[in-house]
């Protein structure tokens, strides 16, 4: 980088007393132009095309400054902002809580987290943010390691699932009061919060108390105060988990709005599957204090690598059986007979399995053809858009060996007029079923 038109020199010069002192010019001339070059014509929020290292242009006003106006937010904006997280591990005494988790978030990224209950993405987020001490491996900022680098120093705004905003102050004040500790000017942090609030929707409300706000809007303020410190990364701790449906949805297409514009590194952890599916770049399963998959949500969605994240992720979960393949056909423990595609039959070479099939990815059918299966109807619930069906072998009971999920769960997009009891008629997908080592739960491809 920086050689600039000196491959004419070099060849002849090879002896020249000046080449190193002609190298250097050279050298700062090129990254003068560069620099000068991406700063007048580089688009806003976009990296610069021959930077291929995540660091990018400053985005928008959102901060309280035009790009190309305000050198300091510029310069800020230069620095890389991907997360790397390198076999980290968390110990509490004697009880190990993270096992070695690594993970690479590129500069801009959405990543979300998901997992049981207790598997520790908190942890992780809490060591990010460097409120908890990282027990084992390293955590880099922007390819800095910050293990050791207090929270205030780390660049990082954090929003927490029970975020509290200070009662006695208006939402001005909440969102300014970091910049103040920061001793930002105030002319600067009136511009931040201005824009801050302008993006949130929150122009109205900037001279209210907390109580005088609804659910919705002060978790917005919430967010605003991450917002106004223009971080490297931001890490949000199930954000939405206390608002209702309604507002949660609004929400989450408000933050993932805000991250289209503002570009932000950003990690979210959330229970909720839709909110994981539509808002991540890609999304960490996480189990047990270990990753299971890391991937785009639909990657992870079509091959999960095992049985725990095929069950994860999808809600309702994949229907899974576990079985054996007879002739041409998978069969269940309890006698249940599901088709299998040639692949699948030679991948599986009669060694037990667990066959795995998503609840849309069967298909209604009129009566009995083959390649279809009949199935005693146990509950019928209309959503409107579609119809969720659960289904049993017939005589079965309920329980019984043929799978994890016991009943099966079938989603049809047309009304189902069949009554419990009754029988009905289903074809698989052949091609969308996943099948499992019965031993080790890991996917086996066909
Ligand atoms: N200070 C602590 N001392 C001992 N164990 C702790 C401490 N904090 C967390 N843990 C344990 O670490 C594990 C991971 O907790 P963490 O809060 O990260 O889970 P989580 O994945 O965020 O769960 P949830 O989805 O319920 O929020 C849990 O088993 C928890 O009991
Ligand atoms: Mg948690």
């Amino acid at each position: 980088m920086g050689r600039i038109g000196l491959e004419g020199c070099e060849g002849k010069s090879s002896s020249c007393p000046r080449e190193e002192f002609c190298r250097w010019s050279l050298d700062v001339a090129g990254w003068a132009v560069l620099l000068a070059l991406s700063a007048r014509q580089a688009p806003v929020g976009s990296s610069p095309p021959w930077l291929s290292t995540g660091i990018r242009l400053p985005d928008t006003d959102a901060h309280g400054g035009k790009p190309n106006q305000r050198i300091g937010w510029r310069w800020k904006s230069w620095k890389m902002a991907g997360l790397e997280i390198s076999n980290v591990k968390k110990t509490y005494g004697a009880v190990d809580v993270l096992h070695g988790v690594s993970i690479d978030i590129e500069d801009g990224e959405f990543v979300i987290l998901v997992g049981p209950s207790g598997c520790g993405k908190s942890t992780l987020l809490r060591m990010i943010a460097g409120l908890d001490d990282i027990s084992g491996g390293e955590v880099r900022i922007g390819r800095r390691v910050v293990n050791d680098v207090p929270p205030a120093d780390r660049d990082i705004a954090m929003v927490f699932q029970n975020y509290a905003l200070y009662p006695h102050m208006t939402v001005h004040q909440n969102m300014s009061y970091s910049l103040k500790l920061q001793k930002v000017s105030k002319s600067e942090i009136s511009a931040r919060v201005n824009n801050t609030a302008s993006i949130l929707g929150l122009e109205k409300y900037l001279e209210r108390f907390p109580r005088q706000l609804s659910g919705g809007q002060r978790q917005r303020v919430a967010m605003g105060r991450a917002i106004v410190r223009n971080p490297q990364v931001f890490l949000f701790d199930e954000p939405l988990s206390n608002l209702d449906a309604k507002l949660r949805v609004a929400m989450r297409a408000e933050i993932k709005e805000l991250h289209q514009r503002l570009k932000t590194t950003t990690v979210y952890v959330t229970h909720d599957q839709v909110e994981a599916m539509t808002m991540a770049d890609k999304i960490v399963v996480m189990h047990d204090g270990m990753v299971e998959q890391i991937g785009a949500p639909l990657d992870l969605y079509d091959h999960p690598n095992n049985l725990f994240v095929a069950s994860f992720i999808g809600s309702p979960s994949m229907n899974f059986i576990r079985g054996k393949v007879h002739g041409d056909t998978f069969v269940g423990a309890s006698g249940l007979r599901m088709p299998l595609s040639k692949h699948a039959v030679r991948a599986l070479k009669g060694r037990k399995a667990v066959y795995g099939i998503r609840p849309e990815h069967f298909r209604l059918v009129t009566r009995e053809t083959t390649g279809c299966v009949a199935l005693e109807i146990v509950v019928v619930e209309p959503m409107g858009a579609e119809t969720q069906v659960v289904v049993r072998a017939p005589g079965t009971k309920p329980g019984s060996e043929d799978g994890a999920n016991k009943d099966l769960v079938c989603v049809f997009r047309e009304r189902v007029a069949a009554r419990p009891g009754e029988t009905i008629y289903v074809a698989p997908e052949v091609d969308k079923v996943h099948l499992f080592d019965a031993e080790s739960g890991i996917r086996v491809d066909f």
